[in-house]
């Protein structure tokens, strides 16, 4: 029986001035968003989510806290920060000893927030890269939390949401690569997510067929947090993705229980 499981977080800010250096209470703000998003109590959801699709959509029974103790034991806020150079490479080398270092990837859900290189607004690693130095989530400090230096249309803190996503292992709906309809690889491997060709960016309307592998009544599921729109326009995560987190606590990230 699934239940709610406490996700405990580390956040790594890499700054190169004072902008950089988000506050608490932009970081603060993300996870406010993360604590709606994946119990489904985002207030955007009815707005966002056409009624035809949401008898499709998860509470995923995640919540996320701020880590409290370190591996050692001793008492933290969870955030560290650090002074880069205005030359240090975030994208390469955020979790080197020139960056910070993760904290046991095991245990925590490690974020490093950073000068992140355009057109990335973050990434995160898949569960089959549990327990590498690399993992966990980067994320470019405009795209963060809904306040301080978060910028428009990024600053609906879906970005984390997104990754997160990723880092329990769901892919986007239009699969791994890029490739059309019927000749590579175009499944996320849930059925409740119609297979598009291509990412949806923002400015669609309900339903669209233009971009869908088999066109259906209700189209193509680009409200879906997996999706690329921008941050006011995804709202949901399907049953389908909530059994991919499930599996992915039951296997390779269930260390993150301990
Ligand atoms: N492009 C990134 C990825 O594929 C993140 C997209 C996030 N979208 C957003 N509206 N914040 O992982
Ligand atoms: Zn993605
Ligand atoms: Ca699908």
């Amino acid at each position: 029986i699934q239940t709610v499981v406490t996700i405990p977080v580390v956040v790594h800010v890499l700054y190169k001035n004072a902008a950089q250096n988000i506050s608490d209470v932009q970081i603060m703000s993300q996870l406010a968003v993360l604590n709606a998003d994946f119990r489904r109590l985002n207030t955007d959801y009815s707005s966002i989510v056409p009624a035809a699709f949401q008898p499709f959509s998860a509470d995923m029974e995640l919540v996320f806290c701020m880590a409290t103790k370190k591996s050692d034991g001793s008492p933290t806020t969870g955030i560290e920060r650090k002074s880069v150079a205005a030359s240090f490479n975030f994208a390469t080398n955020y979790y080197q000893s020139s960056g910070l270092l993760a904290w046991d990837p095991t245990k925590y859900l490690n974020i490093w927030v950073g000068d992140m290189p355009s057109p990335f607004l973050g990434w995160a690693y898949l569960p089959d890269a549990a327990g590498y130095p690399e993992d966990g989530l980067a994320i470019g400090y405009k795209y963060f939390g809904t306040t301080g230096v978060a910028e428009f249309p990024y600053n609906g803190g879906r970005t984390a949401t997104h990754e997160i996503g990723h880092y329990f292992g769901l892919l986007h709906p239009w699969g791994e690569d890029g490739s059309l309809c019927g000749t590579l690889d175009n499944d996320d491997g849930c059925a409740d997510t119609p297979a598009t060709n291509d990412p949806h960016f923002g400015g669609n309307t309900f339903p669209d067929n233009t971009n869908t592998c088999v066109a259906s009544a209700n189209g193509a599921m680009f409200m879906n947090f997996m999706d690329y729109v921008t941050d006011q326009e995804m709202a949901f995560f399907t049953n389908d993705q909530k059994t991919i987190k499930t599996n992915t606590m039951a296997g390779p990230r269930a260390s993150l229980l301990n």
